[in-house]
């Protein structure tokens, strides 16, 4: 079981930040790999063609270790998740009376791609909402996805776990589905990947797009993204010259070439060498791995399952335990709940959640521990 890690951040003592979703602080470690990322242009004569190269591919290297990808040519280096899923909408084509699956309330990264692509093809897109509400949502919920995909599903497009309040999906019964009928499997893992164990090869999603400043621990603006096989071949969203096979050479670059580089790398975004971005993010991808994502959730079970435990004896709503993720969960307030005094006792209490539609999202990491949950309790007077 890991211990806190407070110490490795700089997170202020009184302050109580329960919103890694949002996003996670930047680790010491990370903040020092920027700084030294910074530094090397001070001098660009020591920036060599082979380090334009070599930061992408400790990214792919490490993403590919955490995610099971059996080769690092299956990860791309982008910007953020809707660039990733551009790849995908610009690789995927849809004809009349086809359909699109996606989930009530998606982040919009995982929406617009599919709402244009469907537009352009007259294809319609199919927005699944949760059945029931209240105990057992969940399990409805999962079951009404799996009913949604049918024969005419071109591209299902899901979270691990849902950004508002956590519910978790079966990605193993909706993967196997998906391979049923032959539609494109694509999975935004920014909210699980890194917390949640992942594993592509037993998942089988065609794409995985990960947003890298959440459970990741990586600065903003830098992500990256699996490609499975479905995907080969296909056309990037830029025509970057560092795609291009044999962009190594900076000598010859006015030779051109039309073939791109295999696998994922050609979807890599532009610019992907960024000094100081990769810096940061290879130090925060091996940080992860030194901690083990197999350890990060059930560090913070521990930390909220008593909390989680006297919610529900109040009478909050609470996913059921077994579609709940440890790391992201929501819970949505009972009758006569005050909300606008709740808002205020979490400014005097310095508590750092989310109100995110009727849900109130927390979501603990390493560097809580039981002072971070006590401040709750005391906003939430319980
Ligand atoms: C589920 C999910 N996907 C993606 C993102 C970020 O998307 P993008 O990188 O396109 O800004 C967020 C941000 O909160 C998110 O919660």
């Amino acid at each position: 079981m890991l211990t806190c890690q407070q110490d490795l951040f700089a997170l202020p003592a009184e302050s109580h930040y329960l919103n890694c979703a949002y996003m996670s602080p930047l680790s010491r470690r990370v903040e020092a790999a920027g700084v030294a990322g910074i530094r090397r242009k001070l001098v660009p004569s020591d920036i060599t063609p082979d380090d334009f190269f070599a930061g992408p591919d400790a990214v792919r290297r490490l993403f590919a270790g955490i995610v099971g990808a059996p080769a690092a040519e299956r990860i791309a280096v982008i910007p953020s998740v809707s660039y990733g899923m551009a790849v995908v909408e610009r690789n995927t084509a849809v004809s009349p009376g086809q359909n699109v699956v996606t989930l009530l309330d998606q982040f919009p990264s995982n929406v617009y791609p599919w709402r244009r692509l469907c537009d352009g093809g007259h294809a319609t897109l199919r927005s699944v909402a949760p059945p029931t509400t209240g105990p057992g949502m969940a399990e409805a919920w999962n079951g009404a996805i799996l009913d949604a995909i049918d024969d005419a599903t071109a591209l299902v497009a899901v979270p691990h776990v849902h950004w508002i309040d956590g519910t978790r999906f079966d990605l193993d019964g909706i993967s196997a589905r998906a391979r049923q009928v032959g539609a494109t499997f694509v999975v935004d893992g920014t909210q699980s990947v890194g917390a949640l164990p992942f594993d592509v090869q037993t998942i089988q999603p065609d794409a995985l797009v990960c947003a890298g400043y959440k459970w990741l621990g990586g600065p903003y603006s830098i992500g990256a993204a699996y490609f499975g096989p479905r995907f080969d071949g296909g056309l990037p969203v830029e025509d970057g010259w560092l795609a291009r096979i044999g962009s190594e050479d900076f000598a010859r670059l006015v030779d051109y070439r039309d073939e791109l580089r295999p696998a994922a790398r050609r979807y890599d975004v532009g610019e992907v060498s960024n000094f100081i971005l990769t810096s940061m993010f290879v130090a925060a991808l091996e940080q992860l791995l030194e901690w083990g994502v197999e350890n990060i959730t059930p560090y913070c079970c521990q930390l909220t399952g008593d909390l989680i435990a006297d919610l529900e004896a109040a009478g909050f709503g609470v996913t059921d335990k077994r579609w709940r993720s440890g790391h992201l969960f929501g819970f949505r307030v009972p009758g006569g709940f005050d909300m606008p005094a709740f808002r205020e006792r979490l400014v005097s209490h310095r508590v750092s959640i989310a109100l995110r539609g009727d849900a109130i999202r927390v979501s603990p990491y390493v560097y809580n521990d039981e002072s971070d949950v006590a401040a709750l309790r005391a906003a939430l007077q319980l």
